[in-house]
């Protein structure tokens, strides 16, 4: 399977003229890579723009996709009814929109996402045949380890009932909360990543079946730059990155492709 990186622009840029430009920047070099798909996760605004340009170039060795920020949790009939301000599943891929990102933590603690909320969310794109990246983590590495009941939690709650058939689409990204935003500067240890990823992958065995929690593909983000992309992608036992700021400076986010591409894939 390829490397998955996930490029989660948050509410950036502020323009569509950038937008134009980081998408562009970053595709040139996406395109080439063999080893890793590429996902971009615009605001919803520039789906259309991207979308349309991604659309065009969407290449038969699948390097490169398009992904949204969220969605809206009710699937109503033909994707489409009275909710002010939401966007469907079926409308995002009429955009060529394959990923979705859910649960990630700034929705949980701005927008008020709790668990079933996300539950609802992750089950509404699996069936309109989005590919789901859910984000979990803990807010905190507190010493007695609470934070492995919050990430179990999580992960146990987001999943609840989702059909064995969709298990396929569905991709774990592990975030720490503390780890996000810092630039470099506060990222996780890839040691101790590898860890939270073998504790993930045992929770999985309780909500999925056996081969979804061996394989099912696991993420890290926070605070990921091109200095420790390489030792993360290495050692912390992932099969991708979730990126936030770097993702809006082409030269490091394409920095960051190069480093994955030349590492091998277990
Ligand atoms: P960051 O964000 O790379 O800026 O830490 C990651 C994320 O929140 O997805």
């Amino acid at each position: 399977m390829k490397r998955l990186i996930v490029a989660n622009w948050k509410m950036n840029p502020q323009s569509p003229k950038d937008a134009e430009r980081i998408f562009g920047g970053i595709r040139r070099t996406a395109v080439k890579l063999k080893k890793i798909e590429t996902v971009i996760c615009p605001p919803f605004v520039y789906l259309s723009l991207v979308g349309i340009v991604g659309n065009r170039v969407s290449d038969k060795r699948l390097s490169f996709s398009l992904g949204a920020q969220d969605l809206f949790w009710e699937n109503p009939p033909a994707g489409k009814g009275s909710y002010t301000g939401e966007i469907s599943a079926e409308m995002l891929k009429r955009f060529a929109v394959k990923y979705v990102i859910v649960g990630h933590s700034e929705r949980r603690r701005h927008l008020g996402e709790t668990n079933e909320i996300i539950n609802r969310k992750i089950k509404t794109a699996l069936k309109a045949g989005l590919r789901v990246i859910f984000c979990v983590g803990e807010k905190e590495r507190n010493p007695n380890e609470d934070y492995l009941r919050f990430v179990k939690e999580e992960v146990i709650a987001g999943l609840k009932g989702i059909q064995r058939k969709f298990l396929g689409k569905l991709i774990v990204a592990y975030e720490p909360i503390w780890a996000i935003g810092k630039k470099g500067s506060a990222a996780d240890a890839p040691e101790d990543i590898l860890q939270m990823v073998l504790y993930i992958r045992r929770i999985l065995l309780l909500v999925t079946d056996k081969d979804s929690a061996r394989v099912m593909p696991i993420l890290y983000g926070g605070s990921v730059v091109p200095k420790n992309a390489e030792s993360f992608l290495r050692n912390a036992g992932i099969q991708g990155l979730l990126i936030g700021h770097e993702s809006l400076i082409p030269k490091d986010f394409n920095e960051i492709l190069r480093i994955a591409e030349k590492i091998k894939t277990k």
